[in-house]
This record gives C-alpha cells, structure tokens and sequence, in this order.
C-alpha cells in the first residue's frame, strides 16, 4: 500500500483552508501555483504514480484528479467570491450621496453698459442702420476741423482732450469723427449707420463726468434726408427704448457740425415727469444730442450739400444706464465692483 491516496487527501485539506484564506485575487493566483501550479505540490504528488504497481494505478489516478477536479472549482468558487466583494467594496467606496446641496456655479452677467449698449444697436440695427466701427485714436483734423470746428475756435473748450506726444494725434473725444469717416468710405451711396465706440475726455471725475465713456453716434444721409425724417426715427427709437408711453421732446441747440441742431428729452422715468432731484425738477432727461448734418461736414465727407442732406445724433449708453436705473455716480461703471456689477 503507498501513501499517495493519504498525502493527496492531506494536500487537499490543506489547500481548501489555504483558499479559505485568501483575501484577494492575488493570494489566490499563489495558492494556485503551489498547490495546482506545474511545479506545485499536486504535480509532484502525480510524479509518484509511476512507481506504483499497475494494478493500483487506476484508483490513484482516479482519486487525484477528483482531487484536482474539487480544487479547481473551489478555485474558481473562491475567485468569484473575492471578485463579487471588491466590486461591492468599489461601489461602497464610489457612491455619490444624490442628496447633498450643489455647489453653486458662479455667474458671469453682461456689464450693464455692454447690455445698453446692445440693445441700442439692436433698436437701430431693426430700422436698418448698420454698425460702423471707426478709430478711437484720431486726428486732431477728424476730431476737431472736418467737424467744423476749427482750432482756437470757442466751441473746441466743449471737449477737453488728451493729446498724444504726436503732433495732431489725439484720444477721440466723441464718436463724431467717425462720420467723416463713413461719408468718405461711403460716398456717394446713401448712408445709414450708427457708430458704438469709447470717448475719451481730459476732465476731472466726478460723479456725473469720467475720463471714458461709450457713445452711439448715427448718421443717415440721402438724397431727401429731412428734418422730419430725423424726429420721426429719434421718436420711434425712443419709444422702443423707454416705452411708447414716454413722451419725447425736442429742444433747439447747438452743436459745430449740425444746423439746425437739437437736444431729445425723455420725460423722467424715475418720477413719471411729475419732477424729481434726477430730472431737476423739470420731467425731462435730455438724452441725446442731434441735427442735421451741416453742410460743410457733408462737404468734408464728399457729398455735395446742394444734393445731399443728412441727420446726425449721438447719445451715450452710461448717461442712459444711469437714468434707466437711477445709478447716481458715473464711477460705479468702471471700479469693477461686483456689488455693483452683479445688480444688473
Ligand atoms: N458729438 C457730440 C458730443 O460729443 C454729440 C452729438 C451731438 C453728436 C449732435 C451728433 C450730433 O452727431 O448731431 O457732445
């Protein structure tokens, strides 16, 4: 009788409790190589059967491979098992508590200039009027005399100006230029464009003046161009922008590069028109700033003034923000405070 029946019982025993007793897949491959393995300890068990006689050979065989048999499946048992708890202890380890509060996403807003700004465009841009982007940095020519405004005249102390180190090159201090610009690109086909753009102004700041602001300026020019037709387009903007119930006025004025020149009001918002410290008492908010286009600038721009006539307004976006929303200190719009910034 040998003993490979007993050490095959033996390495069973022991190779069950030593699966048993692993934790992870890792100890189970190593328990498999010694027990299983080409070198491990069943295989040098089955090295014995060789020399056991012929008539016993059978049975051993027979019994080694259940006992090979039972070990693979506990093996594969086993695996499964210690599969099944690391995805389950991944899970645990990655679950997402749906319940907890969000973090909450920081907002960015338009700047409440940006948002007039737009809808300006957007108002002129319905009635046909196209942007035109022209420079801030001009020429004191641009700026001042094709504008009839000529040097040393009295209206020049209208725009303070910063002035460049260069000769005759200054920081624009209205967006006026830009008409002389269009007209001379455009001439002599028939113009209708407003010009977005930063101003600049060499004065003190204070509540009610910045050294920058935005202007929209605009321009339309034709062959029947008529004082009316500058009402009528002032009046229908102003009443998309502040309501058709908003009276408008025109009142005369002055400006170098209009005749007949005109100032709009609005009746006050903030006070319905009754009178307020905003509108001084009187129900009205000048907004803009308008005229038909003199005829030396229409000269200056390359069409003759004996066939061409023209309108011209400007207005500025901050001016009416400030109304819009009774913002009393033209600072608050450049000092980046998001106190500020995030009420609009
Ligand atoms: N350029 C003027 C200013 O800065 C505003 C202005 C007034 C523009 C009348 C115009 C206009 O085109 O017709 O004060």
């Amino acid at each position: 009788m040998t003993d490979i029946p007993q050490a095959l019982t033996v390495l069973q025993a022991e190779a069950l409790t030593a699966l048993e007793a692993t934790a992870d897949e890792a100890a189970l491959e190593q328990v498999r190589v010694r027990y299983l393995g080409r070198k491990g300890s069943l295989a040098a068990i089955l090295r014995g059967l060789a020399d056991l006689p012929p008539a016993e050979r059978p049975a051993v065989g027979k019994l080694a491979n259940e006992v090979k048999e039972r070990l693979e499946a506990a093996l594969a048992a086993r695996r499964e098992a210690l599969q099944a708890a690391a995805r389950a202890a991944a899970l645990a380890a990655e679950r997402v508590d749906v319940t907890l509060p969000g973090r909450p996403v920081p907002m960015g807003r338009l700047h409440p200039s940006t948002q007039v700004l737009r809808r300006i465009c957007q108002i002129w841009g319905d009635m046909g009027f196209q942007i035109y982007r022209s420079r801030d940095i001009e020429t004191e020519e641009m700026n001042f005399e094709l504008l009839n405004i000529p040097a040393h005249h009295p209206a020049r102390d209208m725009w303070d100006t910063f002035y460049t180190m260069v000769d005759g090159i200054l920081l624009r201090t209205h967006t006026s230029p830009g008409q002389i610009r269009a007209m001379r690109e455009f001439c002599p086909q028939p113009i209708r464009v407003i010009l977005p753009g930063m101003c600049y102004r060499y004065e003190q700041i204070t509540a009610r003046s910045e050294i920058q602001f935005h202007q929209v300026e605009g321009l339309a020019v034709g062959r029947h161009v008529s004082m009316t037709d500058l009402k009528g387009t002032l009046i229908s903007f102003a009443h998309r922008m502040f309501g058709a119930v908003r009276r408008v006025r025109f009142r005369a004025s002055h400006f170098p590069f209009t005749e007949p020149s005109a100032e709009m009001d609005v009746e006050c918002m903030l006070c319905e028109g009754a009178g307020c410290v905003v509108c001084k008492q009187t129900g009205w908010l000048e907004i803009l700033g308008c005229g038909m286009v003199h005829p030396e600038v229409l000269r200056n721009g390359g069409y003759d003034p004996a066939v061409y006539s023209g309108f011209a307004f400007g207005m500025g976006p901050e001016r009416i923000t400030m109304l819009k929303h009774r913002i009393e200190d033209i600072r608050y719009f450049w000092t980046n405070d998001l106190r500020f910034l995030e009420q609009f």
